[in-house]
């Protein structure tokens, strides 16, 4: 039986050399090679500053210490996302506050966003979900007209592009994540980019312990480096980033223009506006499709397909968010997606006949349900 994971990431000779050679070198921990992968970092995404962390959710929250958000304050944000994005505004003890999403984009939809602003709003996190950016040119004239800042969470989205700017140069500052399962990796990691000077050195400091220079601390910071190894992996990955994404590209259309013909199945829709890189491709099983999503998941895991949801709940139905005192009616459109999303292997290690199964399994699933 075929076995097609969900994702995979992609390491070859070359991740392997970079990674002896930094081993060789005996500067393991922060050096050049981390600075040299934010070089080359801000340069790819076409911002002035790229500081590299841990990983994305230590981004997110120097990035919100960065801007001072804190107790009392709000952040507006999607509930259908990563739990990392709205628990950032909790680690500041502030609250996030949640706008629904655009059925077709499952993006956050500015209009619901205007619907949400208060006074204690000090700023909007977009997350460009699954690699499609968001509607940044409307989240930026909102940010504007009420002073927030705008921050993206560009984790799903490197290499990805809004009117041709590239995610991560399209708010005032921007998230990286170099997890395993991303379009680039690092293993763990994550970045921080962005034009304003005053942010850059803040993060730098706060990832460092509050260090201004050897030994001299100046405020509460916290050890959230990037290692030179996963650096090192990073340069790498970045340079076959463009490459990996054509390919995801290229597998996202083939399988829509397969799926499309299968009546129950939504493939993703594309804002004629961006680039989509397809960190996951989406299908939405709607009530035309004889299956429920999860008989075609159980299906397709029978098949040796592996799949995914991303998410199975918007973040206020999270157990944790319940107990915050939430509503558990808010935000429809992310209550409906969360019920009927199923992400499918898209991932450049796929093969044409991979792709072709994967349809065909789909389609025969609906056909065995009918008859
Ligand atoms: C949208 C989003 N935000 C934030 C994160 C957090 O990144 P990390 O897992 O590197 O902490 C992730 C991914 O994992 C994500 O998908």
């Amino acid at each position: 039986m075929r076995n097609i994971p969900v994702v995979k990431p992609l390491l070859d000779d070359e991740e392997l050399a970079a990674v002896k050679r930094v081993l060789e070198s005996g500067i393991i921990a922060h050096g050049p090679e981390v600075e040299a992968f934010e070089r080359e970092f801000a340069e790819y995404i076409g911002v002035e500053y790229a500081i590299a962390v841990a990983n994305g959710t230590a981004a997110l929250d120097l990035v919100l210490k960065a801007y001072g958000v804190s107790s009392g304050d709000e952040v507006v944000t999607t509930p259908f996302t990563f739990i990392a994005t709205a628990n950032a505004v909790l680690y500041q003890g502030a609250k996030p506050v949640f706008a629904d999403i655009d059925p077709r984009t499952f993006n956050i939809d500015p209009s619901s966003v205007l619907e949400v602003i208060t006074p204690r709003t000090r700023a909007v996190i977009a997350v460009h979900l699954y690699g499609q950016p968001a509607d940044m040119k409307a989240l930026r004239e909102i940010a504007e007209d009420h002073k927030l800042a705008l921050i993206e969470d560009a984790a799903q989205a490197h290499g990805a592009e809004f009117m041709g700017v590239k995610a991560g140069a399209l708010g005032d500052t921007a998230i990286f994540s170099f997890y395993a399962t991303k379009n680039m990796t690092t293993g763990e990691g994550g970045m921080v980019v962005t034009n304003d000077g005053g942010v850059a050195e803040r993060v730098k400091l706060l990832r460092d312990h509050g260090q201004a220079e050897k030994y001299l601390h100046v405020e509460l910071g916290y050890n959230l480096r990037m290692t030179s190894i996963q650096a090192a992996i990073g340069r790498v990955q970045l340079r076959k980033l463009d490459r990996f994404n054509e390919a995801r590209r290229r597998n996202a259309k083939e399988l829509s223009e397969r799926l499309s013909k299968v009546p129950g199945v939504e493939v993703p829709y594309e804002d004629p506006r961006v680039k989509h890189v397809y960190h996951q491709y989406v299908i939405r099983v709607n009530d035309e499709y004889p299956l429920t999503r999860d008989e075609l998941r159980e299906y397709l895991r029978d098949k040796g397909i592996g799949t995914a949801v991303h998410y199975p709940l918007p973040i206020f139905q999270q157990p944790l968010y319940k107990r915050l005192g939430y509503p558990q009616d808010i935000c429809p459109n992310a209550i409906e997606a969360s019920r009927r999303v199923l992400s499918l292997p898209v991932h450049p290690a796929l093969t044409p006949e991979d792709l072709r199964y994967i349809c065909d399994c789909i389609a025969q699933a609906a056909e065995a349900a009918r008859r």
